[in-house]
Order: C-alpha cells, then structure tokens, then sequence
C-alpha cells in the first residue's frame, strides 16, 4: 500500500474510499455500521476507488481494505442529510509543497482536531509531475487522509508538463465531478452549506465556463432556501500583503460575484503565511502555512491589498471552521496549539466598521470636529432630490388657481366669438 487507504467525496449516504498499491491486485472493501457489516470486491488496480452506498447519515462506520493478504482500517463519519440545520466543523490548510518537517509538524497538531472534512487550499507538492512529491504527500497525511476526508483544490504547483495538465492530481483524487472542467472545479454540500472549489489557476479562470458555472451554482444557493452558509475555496488569493500579493484578475471577474451572491467567506493559499482580509463586506482568509518555506511580508503592498488586510502572521498554522446555525467562527491554529486568532460572524451580519476616531479632549474642538456631525441636519445625499416642504406646498397652490384663471378667461373669450 503506497498511498492510504483515503476518503474522498462525503455524502448523507455515500462515500469514495481510495487506496494506491506498488502493483495491481483485487482488493475488498468492508464496511461495517448501523445495518451490520458489508464488503465489495474491486477488481485488479494500482490505483482503487469505490463508492459506497446506501449508508445511513449523520452515522459513524469502521472500514477496512483487503489487498494482498494484508489490511488496513479506518474509520469515517457519513454526512447529515442536506439542509439540516447542523453544528459542524472543518479544516482549512494548504501549501505543503517540499516542506516535509514543517508539513509533519501541522499535520500533527491537526490530528487533535476531529473535523468533519479537511479542505485543502492547493499546492499539496512542489512538481505535480513528481511522484516522489505526491508519495511523501500522502505519507505525511496518511492518519488524517484515512478517518477524514479530503477536499483539495489545485494550486500552480500541482500541476504538471508544458500543458499545465493535472494528471497525477485527477488520478490521486475523487471529488464531485459537476464541475465543466472534469474535478478541476466541483461543488459540494454539507448540512446547510454549499461549498465552491474552484480552480483559480490562470490557464482555467480566464475560460468563462468556469466563471458561467460559478454564477450559476451562486444562484442556486442563494435560491435553495436549504443553504445558510456558501464557503469559497481557490489557490491564489484576491487580497494579499505577501510575496505573490492580491490577484487583480480574481478581483475583477470572480470578487464582484462572491460579493453579489453574499458568499460567507473565501479560503485561498498561495501565499505561505495567516491573512485575513475584509472587502465590501466579505472575509477572504489566505491560509498557506502548511509546510511550505514561510514568506515575508511585502515591502510595499498595493494599496487595494494593503486597504483589506486586517491581520497576518508568517506562521505555520491551521484554520478550524466551526458553523452553528448562522454563525460562523474560524480560529488559526499553530503548530504549538495556540491561537493566532479567533474570528467569528453571524451570518447577514457585515464585518464591524473601522474604530471611530479619539474624540479630542478639548470641548470646543469636539463641537468643531468630528462629533460636530451629529449636531447639524445632514445635507439630502445627492441622488435623492429633497422632500416638498410647506414653502413648496404655498407655490404648487399659487400655480393652480393662477392655471384655473386662465383657463376661465380662455373660456369666456370664446363664449364672447
Ligand atoms: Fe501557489
């Protein structure tokens, strides 16, 4: 057994188990929960997945894979049905690329940590084509990849060849597959939530279908009165102020549409360090401490990054996403296990204004300052013409009888011919 066993694609009632061999060989699947014990036999692969079905929701079972006179055990929990109105938990963490210790240390304090799925944020190996990479990926993730499952987006480094193809990645996972550009893109749902992974690779988001297929599955959301919650997912963050920076072209097309459609939050990674962000009242969190060399801070931010970033820290971490019902808590975790901070909203709620400035000491000076404001009449913004007042009314009725007397000697002028 090369790579897992792993779990892939979670449902109320199915899930994708998946396991990589040094040589083909049939394997058997037994899983065994509420309804007793079953297995499936998997033809001869290097590569095995199978789809269990009919499984109960919201129920824990025990499964095992059987290949070449050996075992290995895991265990996993079905989802809840769709649209039920549950607490749940997941994790964010992405950029591992090369950074074995560092990806091991993460990894390890992520197993205290009992989420109901792992969303990764891309850029799992350094060389997508390099199979070593992919190996000491898996190793590295081999417990939390067996009892959880995984929900990767491709970053840049994933992929592979002169074509940026995504071969090994397609081959290594099993996610939804109602994306338009097979598993590069694909959305899922959890309890209440939608979640849109999305892939932000140039090659990809410059094509419309993606961008069509993003609009579209906003608009079934935001339709389905079953979904509280729309998470976002995609490699390169719109706002950074580390080395890559913000994506302006992620800013131009996709940003306006997460804002039209209220999406909750967006998780990015590319840039390898914390950052949150806040911009026309979305939160965009940028987590790439995964394992990958830390980067710096930029010397001189765009100031469109540089206006929306609220916090960074270059720092190996995590993310826990916890939901309950409207409310939303996201918490980064370092290595060590203390909290790099705790962010949370009710969902409907925009992100709090800036702080007011110091009201100044000086009584006169607050009179004449800022807090002059609150004592003057504000002037009628410009796009709303003022309401008629009594002056208005005195010569509206003034213009009436005026039109009523001439409309009486036009009357008596033509009696008189
Ligand atoms: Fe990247």
């Amino acid at each position: 057994m090369l790579k897992g066993p792993y779990l892939q694609d979670l449902a109320p009632t199915s899930i994708t188990v998946m396991w990589h061999l040094d040589r083909a060989a049939p394997a058997r699947i037994v899983v065994e929960g509420p309804g007793g014990e079953r297995a499936i036999d998997v033809a001869a692969a290097r590569i095995g997945e199978v789809t269990v079905d009919r499984l109960v929701p919201s129920s824990r079972y025990r499964y095992r894979v059987e290949a070449g006179g050996q075992r290995w055990t895991g265990e996993f929990a079905t989802a809840p049905e769709i649209g039920v109105d549950v607490p749940f938990s997941f994790i964010v963490m992405g950029d591992t690329r090369n950074g074995f210790d560092a990806h091991r240390r993460v990894v390890e304090r992520m197993a205290q940590e009992v989420p109901d799925f792992v969303l990764g944020t891309g850029d799992m190996v350094d060389d997508g084509y390099r199979q070593d990479q992919w190996q000491q990926f898996f190793d590295v993730e081999s417990q939390v990849l067996r009892d959880n499952v995984y929900y990767p987006a491709v970053g840049n480094h994933d992929r592979q060849g002169r074509g940026r193809t995504a071969d090994s990645y397609r081959a290594f996972f099993s996610v939804p597959d109602n994306g338009g550009d097979t598993e590069r893109y694909y959305a899922f749902s959890y309890a209440a939530a939608r979640f849109l992974v999305l892939d932000s690779n140039e090659y990809s988001f410059a094509l419309t279908d993606q961008t069509a297929w993003l609009e579209r599955e906003l608009i079934a959301a935001r339709q389905d009165p079953a979904v509280r919650h729309v998470f976002v997912v995609m490699h390169h963050p719109p706002f950074s102020i580390s080395l890559h920076g913000g994506t302006r072209d992620l800013r131009e097309r996709w940003t306006p549409l997460f804002e039209n459609y209220q999406v909750s939050a967006v998780f990015s990674g590319h840039d390898h360090v914390y950052e949150r962000a806040e911009h026309n009242g979305l939160r965009y969190f940028v987590s790439g401490g995964g394992g990958a060399p830390l980067y710096p801070r930029r010397p001189r931010p765009n100031p469109v990054d540089l206006e929306a970033v609220k916090k960074f820290e270059r720092a190996y971490h995590f993310l826990r996403v916890t939901v309950t019902g409207n409310r939303v808590e996201v918490t980064a975790i370092r290595t060590d296990g203390t909290v790099i901070e705790t962010t949370a909203w009710t969902e409907g709620t925009p992100p709090p204004a800036p702080p007011p400035p110091p009201a100044p000491h000086d009584p006169a000076i607050a009179a004449t300052g800022a807090n002059a404001a609150a004592m003057t009449p504000a002037e009628p913004p410009a796009d709303h013409p003022p309401e008629p007042g009594a002056g208005s009314l005195v010569w509206i009725g003034l213009g009436c009888v005026g039109l009523m007397l001439a409309a009486a000697v036009t009357v008596v002028r033509t009696l008189r011919r």
